[in-house]
């Protein structure tokens, strides 16, 4: 949702600019912007779409030379996508530039009081308001004036400011949206991703909120929006580069689909103890006398990662007997939700900034839940503010639509699960027979990953249909949900995922000749159940395509198509289930010549409420 980055040093800077911001692109693409300061002025050049007709522009106009300067991509809150609302934004009477990711809240009030001050505005933006607000406030002293300005405002931001009056001065900051500050040799890059810096410099500065940072080619120095003085670790990034190379693949969301099995054996490597049957978590280690405690777990996340609680929820009944809730965490932050005593509140986030979870994490805390995470990113917002957690540790997902994350957040949350049932009731034998068949799931995967080419050519018969269902029990009833998110986001083929049992209660008078119905038939306790749902489904002409286990013949009767996946115990089957439709969608979008890892309208970390 908007990615920034900035360079103070001694090099012209915009060829390193570019090269960060396609880095971070994933975070928003309708428009893009670069500025630097050369002799004493500010040069802006803006464009709207991806960062390529920015550089296109940037190359017909012979380039922005300049050792200070910073760059955007923006998705678009404040203003429709044009020229004007792209970033950088500019002040009317200083000479001051800044970028921006998060929303000013209060940006209309300020807006008002600068127009009386006689300011003009030329775009839509609360950016601009920003610019013009700091431009206000500046009395020779950019920091002083960012910081002033920084106390008018309410929101979330994560901003870097240049200024015509101090050629040499980069001033960034943050609160609710993240930054860090890449320290490298007489150089400082900063960027909302350590995916911007890595290839620079592996020593970064993770900023907290309402830092301030003032940098120069020499030093910086951090301090609160009230000036007061803060002293950061510089830490090593946790990043390699190749994690974020495209290799020798078309597409991000193909890469990361066929890296699951890999991603999970990270997740598990040195987190089992076979013969004890236990899940070995260090990041409960600390509250682990509270958390056994637990009376009732509540599940927090959104979009994919709310398919990845839901099924937790299952998880923590079926198997540590604590009863669980799931739902949107924009829904529980504003419901006025009642936390008992003992109840532990599960953050479930790949980037760990999205702002509906953080809200409603925050809410939780507010009202005395223990916190976890279950976050991909290290260092993330959430991470740092819950009281533990278990990270996922599938590397960098980079697609805007969520593959590697969802089965890395299902895996955990399986393993905190079982972390929570061995202390309860399960028994050695119970949890190491069930560590072992966990244990199998990558190369459970690898063997799914093997049907790519029939998985394209059952999608491809149903190409042109614009109306698919998918239907589940159990714990596949969220795998269905995530399969109808998986297509919709990517290939705009209108998708409903559902229990398969709800569709009889209106949904079913979608069904017309040939409508595609996907199934998640594997053997479990609901199979029966599903067969009928399937025979109803037919019997309306709908076509059904099957996810069934392997050596389920008789299931060929029933479906059009058979997907299929090997024998696991039912609760861990979504982690297989989920693959051929991951790779259903992405074939879909493939088929229908879309960009896939830059689907309309998203951005992959969603930092607004
Ligand atoms: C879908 C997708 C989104 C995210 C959601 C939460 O493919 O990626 O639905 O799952 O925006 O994001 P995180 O997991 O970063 O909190």
């Amino acid at each position: 949702m908007c990615g920034i980055v900035a360079y103070v040093g001694k090099k012209n800077c915009q060829n390193l600019l570019i090269e960060g911001i396609k880095r971070l692109e994933y975070r928003g693409y309708d428009s893009a912007g670069l500025a630097t300061i050369h002799n004493g002025k500010i040069r802006i050049v803006r464009a709207v779409g991806r960062v390529a007709n920015l550089e296109d522009k940037l190359e017909s106009m012979g380039g922005l030379p300049g050792t200070v300067g910073l760059v955007h991509t923006r998705w678009a809150t404040h203003g429709g996508v044009t020229e004007f609302n792209a970033h950088p934004h500019a002040d009317d009477k200083v000479g001051i530039a800044v970028v921006h990711n998060g929303i000013i809240e209060n940006y209309a009030t300020i807006k008002t009081l600068l127009e009386e001050k006689g300011h003009k505005f030329s775009s839509q933006t609360d950016t601009e308001v920003l610019a013009m607000l700091i431009g206000e406030l500046y009395e020779g002293d950019l920091e002083s004036a960012v910081q002033a300005a920084l106390r008018e405002v309410t929101g979330a931001y994560a901003i870097a400011v240049i200024c015509e009056k101090e050629p040499g001065v980069l001033v960034v900051a943050r609160k609710g949206s993240p930054l860090m500050v890449g320290v490298g040799n007489g150089e400082y890059i900063v960027a909302s991703d350590g995916a911007a810096i890595i290839s620079h410099t592996s020593q970064a500065m993770m900023l907290d909120d309402y830092n301030v940072v003032k940098i120069t080619a020499d030093g910086f120095r951090t301090s609160t929006i009230h000036n007061v003085p803060v002293t950061h670790k510089v830490q090593q990034l946790e990043l390699e580069l190749d994690e974020i190379e495209l290799g020798s693949f078309q597409h991000y969301m193909r890469k990361e689909i066929f890296e699951q099995p890999k991603a999970l054996r990270n997740t598990f490597r040195g987190r089992f103890n076979a013969e004890e049957g236990k899940v070995i978590l260090g990041g409960l280690a600390d509250h682990a006398k509270e958390l056994v405690k637990a009376k009732r777990i509540a599940l927090l996340g959104q979009g994919t990662a709310l398919h990845a609680a839901m099924i937790g929820r299952y998880l923590f009944e079926d198997l540590a007997k604590i009863p669980a809730t799931s739902e949107f965490a924009s829904e529980f932050r504003y419901r006025n939700p009642i936390i008992e005593e003992n109840t532990v509140a599960i953050a479930v986030s790949q980037s760990g900034e999205t702002a509906d979870t953080l809200a409603a994490l925050h809410e939780a805390k507010d009202r005395g839940a223990l916190a976890l995470g279950v976050i991909n990113v290290v260092g993330s917002t959430m991470a740092r503010e819950t009281d533990a957690g278990v990270y996922l540790r599938v590397g960098p997902e980079i697609g805007v639509a969520s593959t590697k994350a969802f089965v890395g957040q299902v895996a955990v949350l399986t393993m905190i699960a079982m972390w929570f049932g061995r202390r309860r009731f399960m028994g050695a034998n119970d949890t190491g027979s069930l560590l072992h068949q966990l244990n199998q799931i990558p190369d459970k995967i690898e063997k799914i990953l093997g049907y790519d080419d029939l998985v394209k050519k059952v999608t491809e018969r149903y190409i042109e249909r614009e109306n698919w269902l998918f239907l589940g029990r159990g714990y596949n009833y969220p795998t269905a949900m995530e399969g109808a998110l998986k297509l919709k986001e990517i290939s705009y083929i209108h998708a409903e995922g559902m229990p398969a049992a709800e569709m009889k209660h209106g949904p079913i008078a979608l069904i017309n000749e040939g409508m595609p119905a996907v199934f998640i038939a594997n053997q479990g306790k609901q199979y029966e159940k599903v067969m009928s749902n399937i025979q109803e489904v037919r019997a309306r002409g709908g076509h059904v395509i099957a996810v069934a286990t392997e050596g389920d013949t008789a299931i060929k009767r029933y479906a059009e198509d058979v997907l299929y996946i090997p024998d696991v115990p039912e609760c861990l089957s979504p982690l297989l289930a989920v693959v051929p439709l991951q790779m259903m969608a992405y074939h879909a979008a493939v088929l229908r010549g879309h960009d896939v890892d830059k689907p309309r309208n998203l951005a992959k970390s969603v930092t607004v409420e």
